[in-house]
């Protein structure tokens, strides 16, 4: 879990006092990823090595959140400039059901990881979610709206967020929406909403999809350089932070088709025929104002995202 590169070279010297220098003039910093293997963690560790930073990228083999004592000991040792939280328990209809489990990662992990980057002296960006709003103001939520979650998960990220923004001065909240990127979502198990509507689309399912709720979906890779460029910053504080524009899953569902050049039956729903076991707020729509404000969003159009998505999709594929 080192940091690459940290203490002893290749001829035995000590190289800290180097590596020092080096981060002063570059402005290199050692960067602890959390849920590095996770869809957006993969992503977020990818952009920060890009940048030339040093990344200590960990899985949950390696950190828990939700003891304290595994976050000091391991943030402790590596000593970072920056923690970046991607971890959470957010497979949302399972949280209804094991809200124990759900307050212990999102809301106590979120607490356990602002206290140690408030002792280390680092700063801490931590991933929340749309789904803090319930979905009745009906035009894009900014940050200074007032969150009403509807269901458990909401309120155990919302409950992280006010752990976070209490508990460390130099924090940046981040709340995503709709997050589909090239690597597994490891909660849900599953390859992400895109990946599987393709694949249901080529097997000649007919699809049925809810068009009575309304998100930005957001490709994990943009998020990533988002908050690889906010962090670097000092300017912290809450952001909301996902694709321009917005659609129904419906919408999206039939725009991923059309751009795949597929033909595929893909009937409307309503969201209480859906049969999931939490509540989701009919419209949870975020406008990325305090970003814009500072002259700092990178976001694009959600159809853009997922074209580009879709054209590096098809370069990195194998050819049938
Ligand atoms: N998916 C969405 O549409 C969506 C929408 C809004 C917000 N978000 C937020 O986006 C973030 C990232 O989501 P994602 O799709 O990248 O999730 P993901 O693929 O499930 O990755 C989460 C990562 O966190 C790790 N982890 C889980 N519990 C942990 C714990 N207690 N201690 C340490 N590590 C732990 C997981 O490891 P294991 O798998 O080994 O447990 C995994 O590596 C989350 O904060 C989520 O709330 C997601």
């Amino acid at each position: 879990m080192l940091f690459p590169g940290r203490c002893i070279d290749s001829h035995g010297h000590c190289t800290i006092a180097e590596e020092f220098t080096r981060n002063e003039r570059a402005e290199v910093m050692k960067v602890a990823v959390i849920g590095a293997n996770g869809q957006l963690g993969q992503d977020v560790t990818a952009a920060f090595r890009a940048a030339e930073h040093e990344v200590a990228a960990l899985t949950h083999s390696e950190i828990e959140i939700s003891s304290p004592e595994s976050v000091q000991r391991v943030l402790g040792g590596l000593r970072p400039d920056l923690v970046v939280n991607t971890a959470a328990f957010h497979n949302v209809d399972k949280c209804e059901s094991e809200a124990d489990p759900a307050f212990r990662v999102n809301s106590l992990g979120a607490r356990y990881l602002a206290q140690s980057a408030r002792e280390l002296q680092a700063k801490l960006v931590h991933i929340s979610t749309d789904y803090v709003f319930d979905g009745r103001k009906r035009s894009p939520y900014l940050e200074s709206d007032s969150p009403h979650p509807l269901n458990v998960y909401g309120n155990s990220k919302l409950a992280g967020e006010f752990f976070v923004m209490n508990g460390t001065p130099r924090h940046f909240v981040v709340r995503v929406s709709g997050i589909y990127g090239r690597h597994l979502c490891r909660a849900k198990g599953s390859p992400n909403f895109v990946e599987t509507m393709l694949a249901r689309g080529a097997k000649g399912e007919m699809i049925r999809m809810v068009d009575d709720q309304f998100v930005t979906p957001t490709p994990t890779a943009e998020i990533a350089q988002q908050v690889a460029a906010l962090a670097a910053t000092e300017e912290y504080g809450l952001y909301h932070a996902t694709s321009e524009g917005s659609c129904s899953w419906y919408e999206f569902t039939r725009t991923i088709f059309e751009l795949a050049g597929m033909n595929v039956d893909v009937h409307p729903i309503k969201s209480g025929d859906s049969g999931r076991a939490a509540i989701r707020p009919a419209y949870s729509v975020l406008e990325n104002a305090a970003l814009k404000s500072k002259s700092m969003n990178l976001f694009r159009h959600w159809r853009v995202g997922l074209e580009n998505y879709l054209i590096e999709r098809a370069q990195t594929q194998p050819q049938a």
